[in-house]
């Protein structure tokens, strides 16, 4: 290829399959590896060494035996990358690949909570800035949030940033009076009950599966035949005798779901749950990324030394992580809670 043809509209002229094999070979000479979340499009998939989710691509980071690593997913998961690698180059194919509900706290609204609550514990989903993990406790991912809070002596009170589904979910199983931020994830925000009731209707055999992050989850949680991260989606579809599943989550997943299991049928609660900031990387992107070794992501080191910290505090918590069981009624409360 000549070097002219690397622009978008050049490379997305070529067969997906073309260009799947160009990225692996480009992959090979830099000596790199290609780590992508379950929402990345499916030819990224495709190309990828590792496909997972938050917790299990900040795991496989520490594997990574390659100087390379570039990043499909968004930018904290790349910087997460990055602070727990730092001999590593890490790279995305998109710096404007970012995570609206990690922007909806900054390390000044956490500085504040510990002001006024000295001696309290914060703990952060992983959907956070480096900046701001540095200023937390524990972090947390959707797969292990119940164990990590779990891991704080039951004297302390909690503050949990920034997503309130998960952190009242956390909340309710937990039974410990965790203040929760009131951030959200646009994407999982889409995805209403009613649809869901209408699908539940269309197709009542089918399992019902939410990710903690879903904006009807305090009301429709009860309904939720199960509460998973996406790892654990993507292992209970394919471990359950059943056909069919309605899935609550952004939509990228449907791709690893209907190809992991042919013979079941997947069906969006929302055909709007997107996630555009995932979507702005493509297959042409990651291609160029690798060629022209760009956008490079990287963490203040004193940022860094903090953050890492609070990172780590979840990677010894952790265990394998585990498929959250369905809990009980305290849906109401928490959609009180948020009005
Ligand atoms: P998971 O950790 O379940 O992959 O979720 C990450 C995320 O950002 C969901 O929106």
């Amino acid at each position: 290829m000549r070097p002219q043809d690397f622009s978008e509209a050049g490379l997305s002229s070529l067969p997906k399959e073309k260009l799947i094999a160009l990225v692996k070979e480009m992959k090979a000479k830099r000596n790199a590896v290609i780590l992508a979340h379950n929402y990345q499009e499916g030819p990224i998939q495709e190309a990828a060494d590792f496909v997972g989710d938050s917790l299990k691509l900040a795991q496989h980071a520490l594997k990574v035996e390659q100087p390379l690593i570039l990043f499909c997913g968004v930018h904290f998961m790349a910087e997460t990358a990055a602070m727990l690698c730092p001999e590593k180059k890490v790279l995305v194919p998109d710096l404007a690949a970012g995570c609206s509900l990690a922007d909806m706290v900054i390390p000044s609204q956490v500085r504040a909570w510990k002001k006024e609550h000295p001696g309290g514990v914060v703990v952060c989903y992983i959907n956070t800035s480096a900046a701001v993990k540095a200023e937390c406790d524990y972090c947390c991912t959707s797969a292990n949030g119940l164990e990590v809070i779990e891991a704080i002596p039951r004297e302390k009170e909690i503050f949990f940033v920034p997503d309130y589904y998960l952190g009242s979910y956390l909340k309710a199983k937990s039974g410990r009076p965790i203040e929760v931020w009131k951030g959200y994830c646009p994407a999982h925000a889409v995805i209403n009950p009613g649809e869901i009731e209408h699908l539940q209707e269309a197709y009542p055999e089918a399992e019902f599966l939410m990710h903690p992050e879903c904006g009807c989850l305090t009301k429709q949680m009860d309904l939720a035949d199960r509460i998973l991260s996406t790892d654990g989606m993507i292992r209970y579809v394919k471990d359950s005798p059943s056909s069919a599943f309605i899935v609550a989550t952004e939509n990228g997943i449907l791709y690893r779901m209907r190809k992991e299991n042919p013979g079941k049928t997947f069906l969006p609660a929302s055909e709007h749950a997107a996630c555009h900031h995932m979507q702005r990387n493509t297959l042409e992107k990651v291609f160029r990324s690798l060629v022209r070794l760009e956008y490079e992501v990287t963490v203040e080191p004193e940022i860094a030394r903090r953050a890492v910290i609070c990172i780590n505090r979840m990677m010894e918590v952790t265990g394998k992580p585990e498929i959250i069981p369905l809990s009980e009624d305290w849906i109401l409360e928490a959609a009180n809670d948020f009005r």
